[in-house]
């Protein structure tokens, strides 16, 4: 148990999945939809709802973002009606954005289709895929789904990853996934610790591939940060995934990418991702393409305007004796000594919306996004409300 949600796919079958598409296409609540298929009273972008459950950027795109898209429906609003255009665009500005080459790149329809991929060309049925225990289940249910070994490894006590642990673990397997910060413990392994573990890795197990998940990147305040791209790209065996879902605020836009390798990118790019026609969407690329080039004061400002939330919130729930772990992300991972249900179910009836439960921690543990800092005002309203007598008493 713990390391995949796969009980899912057998719990609703495509009826059920095919009725609620429509609540995709909204850019909040779309992790938390997955999960709302098992609880259809679930609206989760209803007006009036505070949706702190699928770490989003609350605030969305910029407005450079929003003009990008509406123009590239062009003048007679036909362009849309054509299956590409802009991928070759969009990999060339990252390329830039990143000094990388574009057969360094590849797209993909968010980067929960880089994992797909990735786990699909790495993983098989005696080369495992390795990963946290709990972590983002997104490669886990995918080579579950092929009939491929998972094997998870349980977070540190301070809910960091067991970088020796996991090393020793991956000797043989096909792919360590590696999501670093970390979904949903929101905690972060530093590069120096990230650079040892990915040589120990090397050295141990020539043959495994380790697929370093950026997707929360932009929210790191850690100064011991850097990305795993250069590496990726000098590396056969890293490869850097990134999105647009998060900081950008383009979640429901779905676009992200791969950086690696120019070898692995063509054995993944032949495989599924990137072609520019099967899965991409050309407004999500105009959109992709303007978020680049408007430089990096949108990401600089969403980082501060995050962190500043989080500290916010953070603090609430610790000045309460309710512990988060240490935060590098848009979320945060908090025991509030109760089982997560409970509170979730009591806090939606109230209006907001936290995640759903991560096992082995679903007795104590609960995952809140940071939403606007208005947002968390009230929500830290609910929640004491919620948590009765404990919260109150500490206040
Ligand atoms: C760690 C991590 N990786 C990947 C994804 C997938 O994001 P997307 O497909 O929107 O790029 C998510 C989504 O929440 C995530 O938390």
């Amino acid at each position: 148990m713990a390391l995949t949600r796969r009980n899912f796919v057998h719990t609703v079958g495509l009826g059920t999945a095919g009725a609620l598409t429509a609540t995709l296409i909204g850019s909040r609540g779309r992790e938390n939809f997955i999960w709302s298929a098992l609880e259809p009273t679930l609206h989760a972008v209803d007006p009036g709802m505070i949706v702190i459950s699928s770490n989003e950027n609350p605030m969305g795109p910029g407005a450079k973002v929003i003009a990008a898209i509406q123009s590239a429906f062009g003048a007679d609003g036909g362009r849309p009606g054509r299956y590409s255009g802009g991928a070759r665009d969009l990999i060339d500005a990252l390329a830039k954005k990143h000094g990388v080459k574009p057969e360094n790149i590849v797209l993909g329809c968010g980067s929960t289709q880089i994992l797909r991929s990735v786990t699909h060309v790495f993983t098989a049925k005696d080369k495992p895929l390795v990963a946290t225990i709990p972590t983002y289940e997104e490669c886990a249910d995918y080579a579950t789904l092929m009939g491929n070994k998972v094997v998870g490894v349980a977070l540190d006590s301070e809910f960091k990853p067991d970088l020796d642990r996991l090393a020793d673990a991956s000797q043989g397997a096909g792919l360590v996934f590696y999501c670093n910060p970390s979904n949903p413990s929101s905690t972060f392994a530093g590069a120096r610790a990230t650079r040892d573990f990915i040589a120990k890795l090397n050295s141990q197990s020539p043959g495994t591939t380790i697929l370093v998940d950026e997707a929360y990147f932009h929210y790191v305040t850690d100064p011991d940060h850097e990305t795993f791209i250069p590496m990726a790209v000098q590396n056969p065996r890293v490869i850097v995934a990134r999105t647009f879902s998060k900081a950008y605020g383009m979640a429901g836009l779905r676009i992200g990418y791969a950086v690696g390798h120019a070898e692995t990118i063509k054995q993944l790019a032949s495989w599924d991702a990137g072609s520019g026609t099967s899965s991409l969407n050309v407004l999500a690329m105009a959109g992709a393409i303007a978020a680049v080039e408007q430089g990096d004061a949108f990401i600089t400002k969403e980082r501060a305007r995050n962190a500043a939330v989080r500290d916010f919130s953070m603090k609430w729930f610790s000045d309460r004796g309710m512990k988060p772990t240490d935060s590098q992300a848009n979320f945060m991972f908090v025991n509030i000594g109760r089982p997560v249900r409970e509170f979730r179910d009591a806090c939606r009836k109230k209006n907001v919306v936290v995640a759903r439960d991560f096992p082995p921690f679903e007795k104590t543990h609960c995952r809140i996004a940071f939403g606007t800092m208005d947002e968390m005002q009230k929500a830290v309203k609910v929640f004491g409300e919620v948590l009765g007598k404990s919260a109150a008493a500490a206040a």
